[in-house]
């Protein structure tokens, strides 16, 4: 392949063509992946609509992709911090739990203002970064952002600058997003280009990837391909973290899209797979726990129990209260049976009880 001898990683790249590429994207190979993948979409899809009560069920995997997208950027939480952090209200500690939280409801956030407005905008963009990052700041006004290597520091990249030119480019860009006049390319297609043009034009001074991996799950649902952001890309970005900084840098520099787009459609594939195979356990062992605690428990159990136990990885006394589920000590007595039962471990933090639904945490967790 060429060098693009035009780049220079120290200086604003405020050449960045805007979309399509003129890279040849109707290979065989790329065909090839696009099929499998709007195959498997379709099913992760299709199989979400049969769901009763989809929302509450699919909580907990929206959780898991907002954990693993805050994670690419380091912010680790632990399953359990992030758990605990659900039942807490205002009083979140944990700053990755709460950031991870935040990512969620950007995320629900975007989800309603597209389903109001019908399509993806420059502000929705900005409002997505604001919500992630708690922060007011906007659009980059000043000069000096890059991005480097985290282990050896090298500039590795150098985003455009003036935000005049990011503001123009993300024009063009919301513009190849909501006219699907403007090229023939299959949507997975462009959704791999979608997310490195608006990684390259990089507008804010954090948040970009964030924000971008927000934008491939709405542009997806935006096209139809997905009834809820269920699609767990992010874990296959960190399980392929390498490729993805590689493969960005090679479109930048080499105008390798060809790689860079099997690379993104074949994670679509890999995760569709992934994510419907974790759902189906999920409700597996929803439907497990439900034959045997109406047994057992006698009058206790009702199905809203069982949603609620299924949507909550960890649950305490107050959510049955507030839910309408039991009163206080109906609803103390119902999570000891049930831990008695298997279902459920308890444990203290201070005064408070947890329970955890540890069978639940374990498909989450792989
Ligand atoms: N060479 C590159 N060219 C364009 N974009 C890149 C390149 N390398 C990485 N990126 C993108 O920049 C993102 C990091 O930017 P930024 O820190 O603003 O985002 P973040 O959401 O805070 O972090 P992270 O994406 O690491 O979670 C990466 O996730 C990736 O999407
Ligand atoms: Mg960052």
């Amino acid at each position: 392949m060429m060098k693009n001898s035009k780049i220079d990683k120290n200086s604003p790249f405020n050449n960045l063509p805007d979309l399509p590429p003129k890279a040849n994207l109707e290979t065989a190979d790329i065909f090839k992946a696009a099929i499998k993948a709007n195959k498997l979409l379709a099913e992760l899809k299709g199989f979400c609509q049969t769901l009763p009560n989809p929302e509450l069920l699919l909580n907990t995997i929206v959780l898991q992709e907002s954990k693993e997208s805050n994670a690419i950027e380091n912010i680790v939480t632990t399953q359990d911090e992030l758990y605990k952090a659900t039942l807490m209200g205002e009083n979140i500690k944990n700053q990755a739990a709460k950031e991870v939280l935040q990512y969620r409801q950007a995320m629900y956030w975007a989800l309603d203002e597209l389903s109001t407005k019908g399509f993806i905008t420059t502000n929705l963009l900005v409002g997505i970064m604001q919500k992630l990052r708690n922060t007011q700041e906007g659009i980059r006004r000043n000069s000096g952002t890059k991005l480097s290597n985290p282990i050896n520091g090298l500039i590795v990249y150098t985003p455009p600058e003036g935000e005049e030119v990011i503001r123009k480019k993300l024009q063009a860009l919301e513009n190849f997003m909501n006219d699907d006049e403007l090229s023939d390319l299959d949507p997975l297609v462009k959704m791999a280009l979608i997310h490195y043009q608006f990684e390259a034009i990089h507008p804010f001074s954090d948040g970009n990837g964030r924000t971008g991996r927000i934008l491939n799950i709405l542009y997806l649902i935006n096209q139809n391909l997905m009834g809820l952001p269920v699609l767990y890309l992010s874990k296959y970005i960190i399980e392929n973290k390498n490729d993805y900084y590689r493969l960005l840098r090679e479109v930048t520099e080499d105008e390798n899209w060809h790689d860079w787009v099997l690379y993104v459609v074949n994670g679509i594939a890999e995760t569709s797979a992934t994510t419907l195979t974790k759902i189906k356990k999920i409700l597996e062992l929803k439907a497990q726990a439900e034959s045997e605690l109406k047994d057992k428990m006698a009058g206790g159990f009702t199905r809203e129990l069982n949603d609620l136990l299924f949507s909550y990885p960890y649950i305490k006394i107050a959510v049955l209260e507030e839910r309408g589920i039991a009163k206080r000590v109906a609803a103390s007595q119902y999570l000891k049976k049930i831990v008695e039962f298997g279902w459920l471990q308890a444990f203290k933090i201070g005064r408070e009880v947890y329970y955890i639904n540890h069978k639940l945490v374990d498909v989450l967790s792989k």
